[in-house]
């Protein structure tokens, strides 16, 4: 029986991630971990633990005889700017402690995500590769550069099994995002659904690259059961779905729902858009571990609108 441990559960990412790892591997073999209060209906293994407390996050996967940890627990891009301490502490030591931990009682795969915001402003815009110079110009890709390569380290110095894939923008309909810089693709589906206005913090020919939750979920859980044999890298996997502007966002959203009015007012978040790839280059993910999105721009707009009309208008 597999005993998985889910930091940062009740997140944007974390909430959808536990119901899969429920479904696949069974209830009781999936514990979730955050430092916030669950809601009072929140159903399933829950522990609260702050990830920068060693000695709680050890406590935990003894208690439970953790064999694999998906590590979610961070503060994102626009949060971190805005507190770039909390951002070093939870995204660089946080991770620190799960490794040591995960050494400590040799677990047997640790999954941490990486995100495009390890890019900095020189890279290729388009298509961008795996391998290229990391130069990020915010705390937050920063502290995503470090995670991948303590991440590699601990794999090639100590055999501990980490990998991670660099996710963009995420979008999904359960659990709003926590203060990223893509958090306007969500915001404005919510937006139009609720037949309100959007102003978008960034200009309309903001292209970046997305992939909706399922795919997301898919890609998490396909890279933490593939063969290890077939790795080229460890911890930073490119990953992509699509890439679309802000602009053609709501434009097919307007196909859907033809009244929705959006505004674009930048904000201090633009500079951090500006600063990522348009576009990634994910064939090694293909080509090591089969990765495949089933998620284009049309088909998620129509997914996504569906789901946020039976969530807020449940009776229409
Ligand atoms: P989120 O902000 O929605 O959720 C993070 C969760 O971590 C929250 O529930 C929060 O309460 C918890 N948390 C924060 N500090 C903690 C601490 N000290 N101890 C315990 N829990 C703590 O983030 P997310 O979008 O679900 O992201 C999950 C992972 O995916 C992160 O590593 C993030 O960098 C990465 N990622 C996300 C995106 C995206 O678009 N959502 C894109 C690229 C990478
Ligand atoms: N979606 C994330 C953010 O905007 C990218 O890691 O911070």
């Amino acid at each position: 029986m597999k005993r998985i441990m889910v930091t940062g559960a009740l997140g944007q990412i974390g909430s959808e991630l536990i119901v899969k790892l429920r479904e696949k591997y069974g209830s009781d073999s999936v514990l979730a971990v955050d430092y916030r209060v669950p809601d009072k209906d929140y159903a399933g293994l829950f522990e609260l633990a702050d990830v920068r407390d060693r000695e709680a996050l050890d406590r935990l996967v003894t208690k439970y005889k953790i064999d694999t940890i998906y590590h979610l627990a961070a503060i994102l891009s626009a949060k971190g700017e805005s507190n770039p301490q909390l951002a070093f502490e939870t995204n660089i030591l946080g991770l620190y402690n799960v490794l040591e931990v995960g050494l400590k009682h040799r677990i047997e795969r640790i999954i941490v995500p990486s995100s495009i915001a390890v890019f900095g402003p020189d890279a290729p815009k388009e298509n961008t590769p795996v391998e290229v110079a990391l130069q990020p110009t915010t705390m937050y890709g920063i502290t995503k550069v470090t995670g991948e390569l303590l991440g590699n380290y601990y794999y090639h110095r100590f055999g501990l099994d980490v990998r991670g894939v660099r996710l963009p923008g995420i979008i999904s309909s359960e659990t709003l995002p926590g203060g990223g810089t893509t958090d306007y693709a969500v915001e404005m589906f919510y937006a139009a659904v609720k037949g309100e206005p959007y102003v978008c913090f960034v200009r309309a020919d903001t292209v970046l690259p997305m992939m909706y939750m399922p795919d997301c979920i898919k890609a998490l859980i396909q890279l933490a059961e593939a063969d290890g044999s077939n790795l080229r890298y460890r911890c930073n996997y490119n990953v992509t779905a699509m890439s679309f502007s802000a602009g053609e966002l709501a434009d097919a959203i307007r196909e859907f729902i033809p009244d929705f009015v959006c505004e674009f007012k930048p904000d201090h978040r633009q500079k951090i858009a500006d600063a990522w790839p348009r576009s990634l280059d994910d064939s090694a993910a293909r080509e090591d571990w089969g990765w495949q999105p089933d998620y284009d721009l049309k088909s998620m707009t129509k997914d996504m609108i569906d789901k946020l009309r039976k969530k807020l208008h449940p009776s229409k």
